[in-house]
Formats: C-alpha cells, structure tokens, sequence
C-alpha cells in the first residue's frame, strides 16, 4: 500500500506509536457521519444511530473475542478503558465490603503509564495497595511470583498482554488458570492495546479467562479517540451514570457521554481489514532483519524480540555504539534517510525507558535502543528497505567512532 504520508515517501515503521486509519475504515466513518441521530433517543434517527452500535458491537466481538457473549463499553482512549477495569472492579468491591479490608491490586513494572501511574495514584491515596512483579529478561513475568503475591484480599490482577516497547507478551491464560485455581474471585484485566491483530484475542483461545480487556482504535487502523472495554459479566450501572465519567448514563450507566457512533462503525470495520495479517507482519520483520543484520553484526534484540515477541515489533540495541549517542540521533539520522521509528514508547519520549531497565537491559543498549514495529500498509519491500537504512546509519555511527 505504500506510505503516502504528505511528507513525500517515508518509510513510517511506528505502528505502535500509532497506526494511519485504513482507507476502508476512512470511507465507513465517512458513510456513517450521515447518522446524525443521537443514540439515546427515540426517534427513528436515534434508533438507527442505536443499530449502528449494536451491529458494530456484534462484529467486533466476533471479529477480536471470537464470542456473542460479553459487553463492550466504547470509551476515547486505551488509557480511558484501562482506568475503567479498574474502577469496575474496584467499585464493585467497595459497594459489596463497605466495611473491608483496602483491597489489593497486582500488577508488573512494565505496565503502560496509563495503568501504572494510575495505579499509584489510587494506592497514594489509600484505595488500594499494590504489588508490582518485575519481569524476567525475557520481559515476561514469572509465573511463580506472580501466585506467591496474592493476597487474601487481592481483587485483581492487571498486565499488559503485548508489552508496546519490547513485544513481549504475557501468557495471560496460563496465568489466569493458574492463579484462578488458587483465588476463584479474582478478576484479570489485559492491557490489550498492542494486540489486536498480531496474537490471539479469543476469550477461549489467548485471552481465555481473562475478565475485562482494553482495545486501542488507534493501534489497528482506526482513528485516534476510540477504544473500548470487553467485559465477560455485567457490572451494574452507578446512580451518577457511570464508574468515571458520570452524567448521563449512555454505556448502560457504565461510561456517560454520548456515543461516537461514526468511530464506533470505523473502529468494527477495523477488525475486519487489519485482523489476521500476522503472517504478513512476519513477512515483513524477517526481510527487516536479514537486510539489518546483513549490514551490520553488532545487534542485539532486547527480550528476544526477534524470536519471541509481538510479530511486528522489534526492540532493537547495538553494540559498540560510541558513549555519546543517543536513540534520538539515530532516529533523526534514519529520518533524513526516509525511515520513521521510534525509540521505547512514544509516550515516554526523551526520557530513559523505565521497561527496559526493568527487562535488565543494561543503560549502554537502553540508551540507543529503537523500536521498529510495522502495520498494515508496509510492503515486505519496505521491510528490507527499512532494515537497509537503519544498518547503514548505525554502521556509519559505529565507523565514525
Ligand atoms: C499497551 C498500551 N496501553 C495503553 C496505551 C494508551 O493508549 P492511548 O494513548 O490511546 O490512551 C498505549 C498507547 O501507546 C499502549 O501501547
């Protein structure tokens, strides 16, 4: 498909900063944009808003979930989704033990800022307390640690199943069998956001017993500002019309706000043109690397990304590299070269990445660390090209000295 961003022909290998919205996604929003109606009413133009939500709903689940059971709640951001697990299951609790014991949450250490730095929030102010489980190098955290830090009063535990700078994922049913064979009450949330589309999101298949799952529009060809949270029961609706955004009580009184019904539409149509493509993303990474590792021997995949990661995304380090180069040079130099990539989380940049130090990967390779992830409209050509640039820059990096 090509990358015909207005910037003439860039190489754009950041998907999992964000994705382009497919042209089948652009044109359904463009098509629904003519229904106007506002889905709360009951006027034949609400009522067809109201049907464009329910198909649109029926096909995601069938499309990511592989189920036609189970409540999506559409939200604006990943963000919004994994702040609104929480504080399902954490309102859930509260409502039912008035008088409890400040439950506890589990997490790991590599969770996106927007559930760890949520989570820390809620524990400052004594809502909850909270265990944060490190990662082997491998990125994955150990099993066994993760069941010796449950609690008797441990209400959830909540992962990132596709880690968005290194690739890892966490074997998230294994884990919730295991854990739920010791705590039957506990609910398991997965940070789904770099996932759709690259490992299996099935409700029986990878994510099998897994509870409340947050999915990022933006990471698979739709537009930025919707997402969603699949939960497996229905929680009840709040009398102020919803667990963060209170008002009008859309989402079943679980999220006000009126609904987004064109993005909803682009965002199911999503799951049909960038689902099942992990065979091409494949594709694509290995021709990246052979033409990588062809230019250069000096490389080093944090986690084994190479091997063991997401299919699109590599976390890529450099041996050799002088002291004073940073991944923000190498990426402008890539830059001038035509190729877009990024280094650790788009989120985090400028600042030293948090998860790879916690994956033990060492300041000489975090320093020059890039992410380079690819998405629906990049050719396996584009792979060897990509790979070709970012091996003769570093090359000319190391050469110079
Ligand atoms: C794993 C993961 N979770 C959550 C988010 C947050 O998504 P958003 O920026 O849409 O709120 C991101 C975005 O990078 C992500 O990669």
């Amino acid at each position: 498909m090509g990358n015909k961003l207005g910037k003439g022909d860039l190489l754009y290998f950041d998907a999992n900063g964000t994705t382009q919205v497919h042209p089948e996604v652009q044109k359904a929003i463009c098509d629904a944009l003519q229904h106007y109606g506002n889905p709360s009413t009951s006027s034949s133009l609400g009522k067809t808003s109201k049907a464009l939500i329910a198909s649109s709903t029926a096909t995601i689940l069938k499309n990511v979930f592989d189920t036609d059971a189970g409540n999506l709640i559409y939200t604006s951001c990943g963000t919004e989704s994994n702040q609104l697990a929480i504080q399902l299951v954490l309102q859930s609790y509260q409502s039912s033990h008035p008088e409890g014991p400040i439950p506890h949450i589990l997490t790991s250490t590599i969770e996106h800022p927007a559930t760890i730095n949520y989570l820390r929030h809620l524990e400052s102010l004594n809502q909850i307390t909270l265990t944060c489980v490190r990662p082997s190098s491998s990125g994955q955290v150990p099993l066994p640690t993760l069941l010796s830090s449950l609690k008797p009063t441990t209400i959830l535990l909540t992962l990132i199943y596709a880690q968005n700078e290194t690739g890892s994922i966490q074997p998230l049913s294994e884990i919730s069998s295991l854990l739920k064979s010791t705590s039957p009450h506990l609910k398991i949330h997965a940070d789904a956001s770099q996932a759709v589309g690259k490992v299996s999101c099935t409700v029986s298949g990878g994510l099998s017993g897994v509870d409340l799952i947050t999915i990022t529009g933006h990471k698979f060809g739709s537009p930025k500002g919707i997402s969603l949270l699949y939960t497996s029961t229905t929680y009840p609706p709040t009398s102020s019309g919803g667990y963060i955004l209170k008002g009008g009580g859309q989402m079943n009184g679980l999220r006000s706000g009126t609904e987004n019904v064109p993005y909803i539409v682009g965002l199911s149509k999503a799951t049909e043109v960038c689902c099942n493509l992990e065979k091409e993303y494949n594709s694509i990474m290995v021709n990246f690397k052979n033409s990588l590792t062809s230019e250069i021997d000096k490389v080093v995949f944090n986690c084994n990304s190479d091997e063991e990661g997401l299919v699109n995304t590599l976390s890529i380090g450099f041996d050799d590299i002088p002291k004073k180069i940073t991944s923000s040079y190498i990426i402008s130099l890539c830059e001038k070269n035509g190729l877009i990539i990024a280094a650790g989380s788009a989120c985090e940049t400028g600042k030293g990445s948090y998860v790879l130090r916690e994956c033990r990967v060492g300041d000489d390779i975090g320093r020059c660390t890039l992410r380079v992830s690819c998405g629906f409209w990049n050719t396996r050509e584009e792979g060897r090209r990509a790979g070709r640039i970012l091996g003769k820059v570093v090359k000319e990096i190391i050469e110079k000295g």
